[in-house]
């Protein structure tokens, strides 16, 4: 079961009061979600949004049991559009709880960590039809080098890209174990002393963000949100890494004018929790009030 990250942090600024609407851009499991449910009864209503079918039919089933769950299995690339359609068109509060949850590590068998050997996959949604599998295998080196670069911000992005189209000539590159000893005989030691991720970590990231299209799926989503949002509705965005903190700061210099900014620095998660939750340690939360 994934836990819900910064989860009293996240009620803090959405501030959830009777009989509000929210939207849950990025639903999990529901974690998120029930928690608002438990501030914004009796009629208050959450929208949530899962793009991956199996972690959708865990929601669809809670929704069964509450009815104010309004489950939608599509991408929140789609928010405007899915907004209107379902009765969200002026909501008090957002959440976006970015990338992906300890199910695609833990039990999805798609790929997402290079601690398990599976298929390189890495897709939310199997109707996306670009796999991991495909990048390593099919791209030029050129553009493997650039979204290694791009989106893992990894230094060693020439050289893994260089190796990766050396090796698949040999045989295709399969599995996550095997993309993982590529990346590992091509980082310098002294480097991989000094990093405290494992070396591997920047090449999977990069290759899940080119697969979802995550980058450009956030840059759209943000402003069509905001569309959706009441006067004084807020805004909750939680990042894991650079690439994703970029997004949203940019988004929030193009809004500056029409937004009060809640949170000065990004909350970040307290001892406690990152000692009981070690996947909370990079998460870094930004909250907004629509003007
Ligand atoms: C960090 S998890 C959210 C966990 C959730 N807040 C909870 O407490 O259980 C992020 C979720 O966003 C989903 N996701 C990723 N891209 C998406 C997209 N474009 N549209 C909708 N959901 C998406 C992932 O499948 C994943 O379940």
């Amino acid at each position: 079961m994934h836990i819900p990250v910064l989860k009293e942090e996240v009620l803090h600024f959405l501030s959830p009061q009777p009989n509000e609407d929210f939207v849950d851009c990025t639903a999990g499991e529901g974690g998120h979600t029930e928690a608002i449910l438990e501030r914004n009864g009796p009629l208050g209503r959450v929208l949530a949004i899962e793009w991956d079918p199996e972690l959708f039919s865990v929601l669809l089933e809670k929704s069964k049991k509450e009815k104010r769950i309004v489950p939608v299995n599509d991408s929140y690339t789609l928010i405007e559009e899915i907004a209107v359609r379902k009765g969200f068109s002026s909501v008090s509060g957002i959440l976006f709880d970015l990338g992906f949850s300890s199910f695609h590590v833990d039990r999805s068998g798609r790929g997402f960590s290079f601690m398990r050997k599976e298929p390189l996959d890495m897709r939310y949604n199997k109707n996306n039809p670009l796999t991991a599998y495909d990048i390593v295998n099919k791209y030029k080196e050129k553009d493997i080098e650039y979204i290694l670069k791009k989106w893992g911000d990894e230094k060693y992005a020439k050289e893994i890209a260089h190796k990766i189209v050396l090796e698949r000539r040999e045989d295709p590159i399969e599995t996550t174990t095997r993309l993982a000893e590529i990346v590992k005989r091509v980082i310098p030691e002294r480097h991989k002393e000094n990093l405290k991720i494992h070396c591997a970590t920047r090449t999977f990231q990069a290759l899940r963000i080119a697969v979802n299209g995550e980058l450009m799926g956030i840059e759209s989503a943000l402003p069509d949100a905001f569309k959706i949002l009441k006067k004084e509705g807020r805004m909750v965005i939680i990042c894991f890494h650079e690439g994703e903190e970029r997004v949203v700061k940019k988004f929030l210099r193009s809004h500056k004018k029409n937004i009060k900014l809640l949170t000065k620095d990004p909350v970040v998660p307290t001892i406690a929790e990152t000692n009981k939750n070690i996947r909370s340690r990079s998460a870094k939360l930004y909250s907004l009030m629509k003007k």
